[in-house]
């Protein structure tokens, strides 16, 4: 059917920047094929839920706290998807790590944009500006980022996208990390979501986990 578009969910814990660039990329017509319908967080304060509010999307609050348990953490949190329908569930700036029970529950249905070219700089401890230090402590001249599938092994899942940035002469993990967002993840996590979502009302099956 041509008009039906999948649903997609947003996984967000901070200021929203790649959440925006999602709501933009629906109202521009990049992103075509899916609807955002929820935007969850695990934190109340997080600014990305304001950004929500303006566009008229939905919110919820699911603290990894309140719950105690990862396990309760997770059901709220799959119950909360189930709920508002999710089809695809888009990590921007989710600062969690999801067990190999939630991975699986959501395979090929969970997509995540992390700020470097994987496999550097990835992997469990690098989240934030933590990446864009290491970059800069490394000595790379070229960074950038990727959209990966999520699995069991953090930052582990299949690339869907990369886009390359070049480190500049003076950078600090700030001015490296804007850089990154602008010429990077706000492009290419649009685009990811694009293409799942595609694949998801044409009925098609995802790639590798
Ligand atoms: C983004 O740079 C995103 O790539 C990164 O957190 C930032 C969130 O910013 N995610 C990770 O490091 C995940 N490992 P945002 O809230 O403004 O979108």
């Amino acid at each position: 059917m041509e008009d039906r578009k999948a649903r997609i969910a947003v996984m967000v814990s901070g200021g929203g920047t790649n959440l925006q660039a999602l709501i933009d990329a629906q109202k521009s017509g990049v992103i075509k094929s899916g609807e955002i319908v929820l935007v969850l967080s695990n934190k109340a304060d997080a600014y990305a839920l304001e950004r929500a509010k303006n566009a008229g999307i939905k919110t919820r609050v699911v603290s990894r706290k309140e719950a105690g348990s990862r396990e309760a953490f997770e059901a709220a949190i799959t119950a909360a998807l189930e709920e508002a329908g999710a089809e695809l569930i888009v990590l921007a700036g989710f600062m969690c790590i999801l067990s190999a029970d939630f991975t699986r529950r959501w395979e090929g249905r969970i997509i995540n944009v992390h700020p470097s070219l994987i496999p550097s700089f990835c992997g469990d401890g690098f989240y934030g500006l933590h990446v864009h230090e290491a970059a800069l402590s490394y000595g790379v001249k070229v960074t950038g980022a990727t959209v990966h599938f999520v699995n069991e092994v953090t930052d582990g899942g299949e690339i869907i996208l990369q886009k390359a940035v070049d480190v500049e002469e003076g950078d600090t993990p700030e001015t490296l990390q804007r850089r990154v967002m602008e010429q990077a993840e706000w492009i290419i996590l649009p685009k990811a979501a694009e293409m799942v979502c595609g694949r998801i009302v044409r009925g098609e099956q995802e790639g590798r986990q």
